[in-house]
């Protein structure tokens, strides 16, 4: 018989794989809707041998050194930038994420966004909902043509793939700026020319504000940036002031910086732009194939074994 290992789930996760990890181990799980504060998260990953983590759960290296059992960390997510990988190494703590599963998904998202802030149809709908349906007019409201367009990818791994796939179906021509081992474009050409934008690039110290106040002024007027990737990929304040003085046309985000965002919060002001809370990976099927992953994962890990999807500190 295996032992049975210690394991801290920090969220209820309603997908039949949970039940499966709770037959072979002893499950702590976090009941509430919001995540375990800090020190609560520490408090209690403190005798835990596995975690199986959110992205709005901080693992970091003072939390490694309050749980000396440690050795398996998965994250029911694609991207891990909430983990400290260097210090999960360093401690012989395997992690491992959950690719893949949810790239289709994320990028159907992403086209929504681009579609629904090209086409106006907050404020259409608004309109509607308003009583302000008032007849057909023939420039009210005046959105971009998708179709035809140029589409410009910053970061062409799985998703900004998968992003690029659907936009061939509109016959837009698709640039990217490639991947760390395939450079494409620059990112200054890659602004220049495209009529949308949209950000695929993993959060890293070098990803962080990518999208600042010379990339926005490097946009066309008439561009519209799309972000499902991490919030801190865009300078906020930054793109607050390019939506205001129109330097470019609008913005499609799910993601922000922070998360949430509080409701009072100038970028909710800002014109042209749609917030979403983070859902590029919410459908049935691609949520419960994460928790799949994200069990499978953690199961190896116990064990000591590799990881199906294991990442590792140069993997992104
Ligand atoms: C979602 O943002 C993920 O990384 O899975
Ligand atoms: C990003 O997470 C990607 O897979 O493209």
């Amino acid at each position: 018989m295996r032992p049975v290992a210690h394991v801290l789930v920090t969220r209820q996760l309603p997908f039949p794989a949970l039940d499966r990890l709770g037959i072979a181990h002893d499950l702590d799980v976090w009941p509430e809707r919001l995540p375990p504060p800090p020190d609560e998260l520490q408090r209690r990953a403190a005798d835990a041998e596995g975690i199986l983590s959110l992205l709005s759960d901080r693992i970091d290296e003072p939390l490694m050194a309050a749980a000396p059992e440690l050795r398996a960390i998965s994250n029911y997510a694609v991207g891990y930038d909430n983990i400290d990988l260097a210090a999960a190494a360093a401690r012989g703590i395997r992690v491992g994420n959950t690719p893949d599963v949810l790239t289709d998904a994320t990028a159907d998202l992403a086209f929504a966004l681009l579609l629904a802030v090209a086409r106006k149809l907050p404020e259409a709908q608004r309109d509607v909902r308003a009583g302000n349906w008032l007849t057909w007019e023939p420039a009210h409201p005046l959105g971009q043509e998708v179709h035809g367009s140029t589409l410009g990818i910053i970061g062409y791994g799985r998703i900004g793939r998968a992003v690029a796939k659907r936009a061939e179906g509109f016959d837009m021509t698709v640039i990217h700026t490639g991947t760390p081992r395939a450079p494409g474009l620059s990112l200054e050409e890659l602004l220049e020319r495209s009529d949308f934008v949209s950000i695929h690039a993993p959060l890293t110290p070098e990803t962080h504000h990518l999208i600042d106040a010379a990339a926005l002024a490097g946009m066309r007027p008439s561009a519209i940036l799309i972000n499902t990737a991490r919030g801190p990929l865009v300078d906020q304040q930054a793109l607050i002031a390019a939506l205001e003085h129109g330097t470019i046309a609008g913005a499609g985000l799910d993601v922000t910086d922070p998360e949430p965002v509080p409701a009072d919060d100038p970028l909710l002001a800002a014109p042209n732009l749609i917030v979403l809370p983070h859902i590029g990976s919410a459908t049935h099927t691609a949520r419960g194939r994460m928790a799949d992953m994200a069990v499978e994962n953690l199961l190896a890990g116990l064990e000591g074994q590799p990881m199906p999807h294991q990442v590792t500190d140069d993997s992104q």
